[in-house]
């Protein structure tokens, strides 16, 4: 009769999928004041700014670097919205722009913003649930709550991959998702933007 064999915790973690907690790690936390210049609506925003409410908070996982290992990292976006604009994250590309990205969503109803960093190709595909979306290389991508619960997600990536997360600040993604009738709306942001100013004007 064989003894029995004890588990090995050592190279896994637990994670609550509810908050997004990995147990003994620190989350990056993101608020409203860290990320502002995002948001199209600069005057809700100004307002917003008073109470400075958590928009997101990220833990990373980086304990294996190197060629062929991976870097992964436990998301959770709050549900709110900036005048129309839904919360959403900074976004970025990879430094290393070959590299790929998987998002499994976890908890909540949300979306990403996919844009091509050289055609400027945009695409919005749901993350919720249940959902994997595959984020190419060299795509620029953002994380974006739609629904009235907070969403969590998973992303996995080449531990070479890297973050930039300048090149997505100057120029911002060319699409919004904005309620309309409360309801997700995908539109170009001058679009919108041209929308607000006429509000101002009236
Ligand atoms: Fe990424």
């Amino acid at each position: 009769m064989g003894m029995p064999i004890a588990p090995v915790f050592e190279d896994t973690l637990e994670f609550d999928p509810v908050t997004a907690v990995i147990k003994g790690r620190l989350p990056i936390t993101r608020y409203l004041a860290d990320v502002q210049a995002i948001f199209a609506d600069q005057n809700a925003c100004q307002q917003m700014l008073a109470e400075n409410p958590l928009l997101y908070s990220v833990t990373q996982i980086e304990d294996h670097d190197g060629a062929g290992q991976i870097h992964y990292g436990l998301g959770i976006l709050m549900p709110g919205k900036v005048g129309r604009e839904y919360f959403m994250t900074k976004g970025h590309l990879h430094a290393w722009r070959p590299a790929a990205e998987v998002y499994i969503g976890v908890r909540g109803r949300g979306m990403m913003l996919l844009e091509d960093e050289h055609t400027g190709a945009c695409r919005a595909a749901p993350l919720e649930a249940n959902r994997i979306v595959y984020v190419p290389g060299r795509t620029a991508h953002r994380t974006i709550n739609v629904g009235d619960e907070p969403l969590v997600y998973w992303g996995i990536l080449s531990s070479e991959a890297g973050h930039d997360y300048g090149t997505v600040a100057e120029r911002n993604f060319r699409l919004v998702v904005v309620a309309k009738a409360g309801k997700p709306m995908v539109m170009e942001r001058s679009d919108y933007l041209q929308e607000l100013k006429h509000e101002m004007e009236r």
